[in-house]
């Protein structure tokens, strides 16, 4: 079984990706809801949150990880895989597929992500390696804001307003470096493409990469378990909304 965590529905942006490509894997889904937004907690506080949710999946029969929040992305160091004895091909994150698409790319690149992944340097780190500097842009209030429904007016504010002092015209690409931030996509299109920005999401890659490591493996009947450590209206219509056809519990854990 595959286990795919993050704070709330921003992995559900990974997890239809994964289901073009792995449609028998039985799949387990982590949203931390009650501890929502992940994106402005302490480097310490996402390391014991990503414990958990590792561990609650693992639980539920989780062999194969995927992390679908880039802000816990830092916390997944090396020694991880030691405490939960994990090999490094049973987990997929989202910075290595991300970065790895723009190895042979002259493209003038921006991203933009919580302030726990800006800060953390992650991705920033991980293009350095490829020889590419990238402009990286907070955008503090925004997944909380997808989280609990806010409007698409508030949601363009917030974007706009992260956006008000960049020249956009000078890069080629936006990478959304959020998971929350797909379910918003036509707002980042609106804002960037009269600018001749192309918006970048994710998903794909992460799913390509969880595809070719866990698809031999994860074969079973298609069911997906979604757990929520907090009830939510929105996560619920996102869920209808976006697998109308797979067959899906949700369920509330403490
Ligand atoms: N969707 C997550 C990410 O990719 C977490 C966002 C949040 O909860 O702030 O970073």
């Amino acid at each position: 079984m595959i286990g795919i965590f993050d704070s709330g529905s921003g992995g559900l942006t990974v997890l239809r990706k994964m289901r073009e490509v792995l449609s028998n894997a039985d799949i387990v889904y982590f949203g931390d809801i009650a501890n929502a937004p992940y994106g402005s907690k302490s480097r310490a506080e996402l390391s014991a949150l990503t414990v958990r949710a590792i561990q609650f999946l693992q639980s539920r029969g989780a062999t194969s990880i995927v992390s679908a929040c880039n802000s816990v992305s830092a916390s997944l160091a090396i020694s991880l895989f030691d405490i939960f004895s994990l090999a490094p091909t049973q987990m997929v994150e989202m910075v290595g597929p991300t970065v790895s698409q723009f190895k042979n790319s002259d493209a003038r690149i921006m991203l933009c992500a919580t302030p726990a992944t800006i800060q953390s340097e992650i991705y920033q780190q991980a293009f350095q390696m490829i020889g590419k500097t990238i402009c990286a842009v907070p955008l503090p209030e925004l997944a909380g804001a997808i989280e609990f429904g806010a409007s698409r007016e508030d949601v363009r504010h917030i974007i706009r307003e992260g956006f008000a002092d960049l020249p956009l015209a000078r890069f080629d690409v936006l990478i959304l470096g959020c998971t929350h931030y797909p379910l918003v996509r036509e707002v980042f299109e609106e804002l960037c493409e009269p600018f001749g920005v192309a918006v970048y999401d994710p998903a794909e890659a992460v799913a390509a990469r969880a595809q070719k490591l866990f698809g031999e493996s994860e074969q079973g009947s298609g069911v997906t378990t979604f757990c929520i450590t907090k009830d939510s209206p929105s996560f619920r219509a996102r869920v209808a909304g976006l697998f109308p056809h797979s067959p899906a519990t949700v369920e509330v854990v403490q």
